[in-house]
């Protein structure tokens, strides 16, 4: 049987762990095996225990480990000590950063071992559950407003209170990638006033639907490039880019910044001056500290604080300082990845390099490197059909005539149909059902005319009108349903059923409507 085995991550600082007891389940339900090292769930707070709990076999040791598994499952890139552990036909899943791991790859196909990197998966709406890059940015984000918190000296809220009244902190974020948008998400739900500002502007509306301001550049020029990543900016856009922030930064008192572009260093954005405009206690958080950062201060991997009192945050572990949350979230992305590598659940990979998602992560394989992959079939973001040119207005002037002619002729047969039937049946019936008869075409008519141009937006104040309407038909049904004639009967018991269905439709159909404002 295929053995999926976790060692304990050597990097000194990191918490976190490829399997957990969850994935390990999940991971059985494919029909594989799993193995733990001892002790490799402990700093995300999975006990051993919990791992047999799960059915994982146990193993002392790393060399036991990497001897017993066919396919190993870890967070960072090999080390040189693990490398020389790979073996032929073993698969290794974990983070590689390929463009800066020349001797991992050469060490791996050498061993004729398959390396599948996480961070390489592409960005196509399929692969989404298996991008770690993104599950590790959104914990980033969120961790980053946390740290700013620990270290601000205020509430991120408004408040009036007897003893006072505070302002809200003003949070500036840079770059609404993943880690931006999770970063706007958390500071807006402590009650922040934020602020975010990208150079893609297709982020404007997802900024903005979190509730945040976008802050516009007046600059013709887009700042997006190949597969949702930004492109780099003109000398131009930058200095208007800045003279924006620089316009910000008295104001603001928490800034996060997360821009990146792929392939280079960060951009720096937040310039010394900037963050001597900051007022004292105000704190900077850097996310791009691994690429150098966005901030001309950032020390990566300190927090500092500057002569005039600003913090800034250089951390690049946000991800291992929540273990517990970026484990998890990690092992599914593997349990993904190794879901699609198990087409057919049986315990058995199926390295299929025809598949876009598996060739884009797949670096080493069949003792090659395989690394850059082609580009995928799909594209991250589709490129916008072309539209049709917009009708001129004497065109639709005469469209619009033609419609009016043709809705006037539908309406005029409709009528002389209705007139021809009714005079129809009232060459044999009694006078007195003709009455009731016109009213119903009547009611029928003026009630279809209505509701059909009422706009959808509106139709949930209309079910409250038919509502309303239902409980008059039932009140009219049951005066009659004591009638001696049958057919009275009926038509009265037909009438409160169909009545009754959508007075408890409209109450099912509104407490729908009420549960998707309700937070779970
Ligand atoms: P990233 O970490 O490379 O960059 C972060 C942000 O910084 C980006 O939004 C970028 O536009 C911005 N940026 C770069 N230079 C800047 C500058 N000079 N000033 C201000 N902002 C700057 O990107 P991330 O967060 O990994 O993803 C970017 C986009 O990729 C997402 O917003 C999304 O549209 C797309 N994506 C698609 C996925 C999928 O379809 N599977 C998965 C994840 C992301």
């Amino acid at each position: 049987m295929t053995v999926i085995g976790t060692p304990k991550e050597l990097a000194k600082g990191e918490n976190r762990v490829a399997m957990t007891p969850q994935s390990a389940k999940d991971l059985q339900k494919l029909g594989f095996e799993c193995a733990i090292q001892s002790g490799a769930g402990e700093a995300s707070r999975f006990s051993d225990a919990d791992y047999r709990a799960a059915g994982v076999k146990v193993l002392r040791s790393a060399a036991e480990l990497w001897k017993q598994a066919d396919v190993v499952a870890k967070v960072r890139p090999a080390t040189t000590a693990e490398t020389k552990k790979f073996r032929k036909d073993q698969t290794v899943i974990s983070f590689v950063y390929p463009a800066e791991s020349k001797k991992l790859l050469e060490a791996s196909a050498s061993a004729g071992t398959t390396l599948v990197a996480q961070d390489m998966v592409p960005r196509i709406s399929r692969a989404q559950k298996m991008d770690a890059l993104s599950s590790m940015a959104n914990i980033a984000g969120y961790r980053a407003v946390i740290e700013a918190g620990n270290s601000f000296g205020r509430f991120f809220t408004g408040q009036i209170t007897a003893a006072g009244k505070v302002p809200p902190a003003k949070v500036l974020v840079i770059g609404a990638g993943v880690a931006g948008l999770a970063a706007i998400g958390a500071a807006q739900s402590l009650g922040a006033i934020v602020r975010a500002f990208d150079v893609r502007p297709e982020v404007a509306e997802q900024i903005e639907s979190m509730g945040a301001e976008f802050l516009l550049l007046d600059f013709e020029e887009s700042g997006s490039g190949e597969g949702g990543y930004a492109a780099p900016s003109s000398p131009e856009f930058r200095e208007k880019q800045l003279e924006l922030f620089r316009s910000q930064a008295e104001e603001v008192d928490i800034v996060i910044t997360t821009a990146l572009i792929p392939g280079r260093d960060a951009p720096k954005l937040w310039l010394k001056d900037m963050v001597e405009a900051m007022k004292p206690g105000s704190v900077v958080v850097d996310l791009a500290a691994e690429r150098g950062g966005n901030c001309d201060l950032t020390v990566k991997d300190e927090k500092i604080e500057t002569d005039n009192g600003v913090t800034v945050i250089g951390y690049t572990d946000f991800p291992s300082r929540m273990a517990t949350q970026s484990s998890t979230l990690y092992a599914t992305n593997i349990r993904h990845m190794l879901s699609d590598l198990t087409p057919e659940k049986d315990g058995v990979i199926n390295h299929n390099m025809e598949d876009d998602v598996i060739r884009g992560a797949t670096v080493v394989h069949g003792g090659k490197i395989t690394y850059p992959p082609p580009p995928p079939k799909i594209k991250a973001i589709a490129p916008q059909p072309k539209a049709a040119p917009a009708p001129t207005a004497e065109e639709l002037k005469v469209q619009e005539a033609e419609a009016q002619r043709k809705a006037g002729i539908r309406e005029i047969m409709m009528l002389t149909g209705g007139a021809l039937f009714l005079m129809f049946i009232g060459l044999f019936a009694p006078a007195s059902f003709m009455q009731h008869m016109i009213v119903f075409a009547l009611a029928c008519f003026v009630g279809f005319q209505v509701i059909w141009n009422v706009s959808h937006a509106l139709h949930t104040p209309l079910m409250a009108v038919t509502n309303a309407i239902s409980g008059i038909i039932i009140v009219g049904a049951l005066l009659q349903i004591g009638s001696s004639n049958w057919l009275v009967v009926v038509l009265s018991a037909i009438s409160v059923l169909i009545a009754s269905i959508n007075i408890v439709g409209g109450f099912m159909v509104t407490r729908r409507m009420l549960a998707m404002f309700q937070k779970s």
